[in-house]
C-alpha cells in the first residue's frame, strides 16, 4: 500500500534506467532504521520510510528531518515489502527489519534488476544466503551489501588492511567488542531474533579451509585495548567469520565476540540452550518473550567499540590491528548510511558482498572509525 510522492526515473545502465532516485528504509521506526533515516535525510537523499504503520512511518520520517507529507510505504512482511519494491523501483533498499536469514533474500531479490540492497546481518546463515545471490546480482547489475554495521565491517576492514599486498595468511582471528548505549523500552523482536539465532547456530570456525562446527563460547580470550580498557571475547558463528575468511583466504579462521557469555556456568549451558531454541515453537516463544523484555536506559559501558584482528603467516610473521569506533549502534547507522550513499552514487560493483569487499577497507574510516595497526 504505497502513498505516492514525486519520483523521477533516472539512471544510466539498462538496470539502473528502471529505478528511481528513492532510498527505502525498511524498519524506519527501529533503532538502526531511525539513525539511518536521519543520516540519509541530512545528506539530502530522497528517503522513504517503509514499515507496518502509516502513522508511525510518517512520524519517523518527520523526526528524521524528512518534509511533512513525504512519501511512506506501508507493508507488514518481507513478501509484501518485496511486492512494493517491484512496483516502486527504488534505487536502494536498506533493510533494518532483522530476521535477515528469512527477510534478506526476499527483499534483495525484489531490488533486482538495477536496484541495490543493504542490510546489517551478522549471522552465518543470513550472510551466507545473501552472498549466495552473487551471480544473480552480477547479471542484474545490482550491488547487494550484507553486514553493513559494526559487525561485519569493524573486523573485516582490519583483516583487509593487515593482508594488503601480502601473500595468503595461514591463520586469522577476529574479535568484535561493541560498546552500545541502551535505550529505555523493550529489547525488540529484531535484536531478540539475532540473539536466539546466535544461540541456536552454536559455534563455527574454519579448519583447513572448511567451515566446521565448534562450541559456542570456545576460544575465550582476554583483550587489552589500545586505550587501556579490556574485555573478554569468545567464539561465535558470525558473519564476521565468513568475511574474515573471504577477505584473507586463510585456511584457519576463528571469530569471537564480547557478546558471548564467558562465565563458566552459563558457557556450560549454552549448547543445551541452543538445542532447545532450535525447536521452532520454542524459538518463536523465546523471540516473543525476549523481544518484549523491558530494558533500562544505560550509557555505553566503554568509550570505544573495537574490532580486532590477528593475522599469522606460515613463515611465522604475525600482524595485529584494531578498528576503533564510538557507540556500536551509531557506527552501524554510519556504515549503512555511507554504504547507501555510495550505492546511490553508482559506486558499488555488481554482485553480493560484505561491506569492505564491496567498497574497500577504507569504508570503515569514511564511516568514522580509526585504524590502529601494528
Ligand atoms: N551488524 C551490526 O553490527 C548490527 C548492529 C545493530 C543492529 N543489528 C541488527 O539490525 C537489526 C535491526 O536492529 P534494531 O535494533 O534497529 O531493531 P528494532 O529497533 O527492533 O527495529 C526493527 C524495525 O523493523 C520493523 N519491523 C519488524 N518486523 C517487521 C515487519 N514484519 N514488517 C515491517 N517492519 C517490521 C520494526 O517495526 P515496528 O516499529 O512496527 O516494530 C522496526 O522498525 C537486528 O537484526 C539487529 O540484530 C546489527
Amino acid at each position: 500500500m504505497t502513498e505516492t510522492g514525486e519520483t523521477g526515473e533516472t539512471g544510466g545502465t539498462t538496470g539502473e534506467s528502471r529505478v528511481n532516485d528513492e532510498v527505502w528504509v525498511v524498519g524506519a521506526t527501529g533503532r538502526v532504521g531511525r539513525g539511518v533515516t536521519a543520516r540519509l535525510a541530512a545528506r539530502g537523499l530522497t528517503v522513504v520510510p517503509v514499515g507496518r504503520s502509516r502513522e508511525r512511518m510518517a512520524a519517523a520520517g518527520t523526526a528524521a528531518g524528512l518534509p511533512r507529507g513525504a512519501k511512506v510505504v506501508v507493508a507488514d512482511s518481507a513478501e509484501r515489502i518485496a511486492d512494493e519494491i517491484v512496483q516502486g523501483r527504488p534505487r536502494v533498499v536498506v533493510n533494518t527489519m532483522g530476521a535477515f536469514a528469512a527477510t534478506a533474500p526476499v527483499i534483495a531479490r525484489a531490488c533486482m534488476p538495477g536496484g541495490h540492497y543493504v542490510d546489517q546481518a551478522n549471522d552465518v546463515v543470513a550472510v551466507d544466503r545473501l552472498l549466495a545471490l552473487h551471480d544473480e546480482a552480477v547479471a542484474a547489475g545490482s550491488t547487494l551489501v550484507t553486514g553493513a554495521g559494526f559487525g561485519v565491517l569493524a573486523t573485516e576492514a582490519v583483516v583487509a588492511k593487515l593482508c594488503e599486498g601480502r601473500p595468503v595468511p595461514h591463520r586469522v582471528r577476529v574479535d568484535a567488542v561493541g560498546s552500545v548505549a541502551v535505550e529505555a523500552g523493550v529489547l525488540g523482536a529484531a535484536l531478540a531474533a539475532s540473539i536466539v539465532d546466535a544461540l541456536t547456530a552454536g559455534g563455527r570456525r574454519y579448519e583447513n579451509g572448511r567451515l566446521v562446527s565448534s562450541r559456542l563460547g570456545a576460544d575465550r580470550r582476554r583483550l587489552a585495548f589500545p586505550d587501556g580498557e579490556s574485555a573478554t571475547s569468545a567464539g561465535v558463528a558470525s558473519g564476521e567469520l565468513l568475511a574474515a575468511h573471504a577477505v584473507s583466504g586463510a585456511p584457519f579462521v576463528t571469530a569471537a565476540s564480547a557478546l558471548v557469555p564467558t562465565g563458566a556456568p552459563i558457557r556450560a549451558l549454552l549448547p543445551l540452550l541452543g538445542r532447545l531454541l532450535s525447536v521452532p515453537a520454542l524459538r518463536r516463544l523465546a523471540v516473543a518473550r525476549l523481544g518484549r523484555a523491558p530494558v533500562k536506559a544505560a550509557p555505553r559501558p566503554r568509550e570505544h567499540s573495537w574490532g580486532h584482528a590477528v593475522v599469522e603467516w606460515a613463515d611465522g610473521t604475525r600482524r595485529a590491528g584494531w578498528l576503533r569506533a564510538g557507540d556500536g549502534m551509531d557506527f552501524t547507522a554510519d556504515v549503512t548510511a555511507t554504504v547507501t550513499e555510495l550505492l546511490v552514487r553508482g559506486l558499488g560493483r555488481p554482485g553480493a558482498w560484505t561491506p569492505a569487499a564491496a567498497l574497500g577497507a577504507d569504508l570503515a574510516t569514511t564511516a568514522g572509525g580509526t585504524f590502529v595497526l601494528d
